[in-house]
């Protein structure tokens, strides 16, 4: 079993418009709501690719329902713990355009969850963790929750022998960080809003300096992803850094690339034994398929396996 633990999953509203005009009326061409979130996106890769994840989340209010609902109808393993209707589940709107706009995000911020929810949630993935094969933590903390709540996972994890993948930014990845977690997957932004780093510009130069950053912070690998131009792996054991390219293709949606890289990754080194730069290798073409599809942490495995030959490998 995979655990996957996040705290802000999202009702997902993805609009797409022909064209689209600031200050005018625009009506969408096509609507989808859907759950999703951090987490969910990678619980959901992972069950797309025959994998066993476990999701803890809180959800609260209709949004709550909406998305409890949403995830029992796709199959999803899930423990979901009620945030009440005081603290109803968030909707972020992803806007796409077909006049060549850029993919534009609008995220609403989850209401903070009560320490006692926080609580469950961290004694329920607890005891599960006997039975996990690994962990990943991924997305932002509300603001009820400690600042640590992924650290005590990786910590956990170290002492259990079993693999924590940490997909944060900002103070809950520098304490996972200093936990010496398994893995840690921010992109570029993140990684240098995180440690403070100064970027250049050059994309190559950056994804390295980030890399031996989060390495020297105490990760044991370090992947930073940035975008189409693909990622950058290395691990402290070895000065080899791998470089990912992804196949060019028709991206429709990209968000959730980051999530579903992280999911083959994971499902590689579980379900299939691979090596760290192995699993990097299927997460790469997981992150390509999830671009493909019109809502976020959603692929298709023939797209998976069709694309995977076509991921470049190079190490330095
Ligand atoms: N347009 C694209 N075409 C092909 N592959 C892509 C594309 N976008 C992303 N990928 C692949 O997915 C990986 C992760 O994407 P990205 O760096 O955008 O993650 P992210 O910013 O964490 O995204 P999110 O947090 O929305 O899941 C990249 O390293 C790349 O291999
Ligand atoms: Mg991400």
């Amino acid at each position: 079993m995979i655990l996957c633990i996040g705290l802000t999953p999202t009702v997902q509203r993805t609009m797409r418009f022909d064209r689209f005009v600031v200050g005018s009326v625009n009506r969408a061409a096509q609507t989808i709501v859907t759950a999703s979130g951090k987490a969910v996106n990678v619980a959901r890769v992972l069950t797309t690719l025959g994998a066993n994840p476990r999701l803890f989340h809180a959800v609260g209010g209709d949004s709550g329902r909406f998305v409890t609902r949403t995830l029992a109808g796709e199959g999803l393993s899930v423990e979901t713990f009620d945030a009440g209707d005081d603290a109803p589940t968030r909707t972020c709107t992803t806007l796409l355009f077909g006049d060549g706009t850029p993919t534009t995000e609008l995220v609403e911020e989850s209401k903070p969850l009560s320490e006692d929810i926080v609580t469950q949630i961290y004694r329920a993935a607890d005891a599960q963790m006997l039975h996990a094969r690994a962990v990943a933590c991924s997305g932002s903390l509300t603001s009820g929750a400690p600042t640590d709540f992924y650290a005590r996972f990786v910590k956990l994890g170290r002492e259990r022998g079993v693999r924590v993948v940490v997909d944060a930014q900002g103070e809950p990845l520098r304490a996972a960080l200093r936990e010496r977690p398994f893995l840690v997957k921010p992109n570029r932004d993140e990684a240098a809003a995180t440690l403070g780093l100064t970027l250049t510009g050059n994309a190559d130069a950056d994804a390295r300096t980030a890399v031996n950053a989060l390495l020297e912070a105490g990760a044991e690998w370090a992947l930073v992803s940035m975008g189409k131009a693909g990622s950058l792996l290395g691990g402290r054991e070895s000065a080899k850094r791998y470089r990912f390219t992804p196949p060019a293709v028709a991206a429709v949606n990209p968000i959730g690339s980051g999530d579903s890289l992280t999911a083959g990754l994971l499902y590689a080194l579980v379900e299939r034994g691979e090596s760290v730069p192995d699993a990097a290798t299927l997460g790469t073409a997981c992150g390509a398929a999830n671009a493909l599809s019109l809502t976020s942490g959603v692929l298709r495995t023939t797209d998976v396996w069709a694309l995977l030959p076509e991921v470049t490998v190079s190490v330095s």
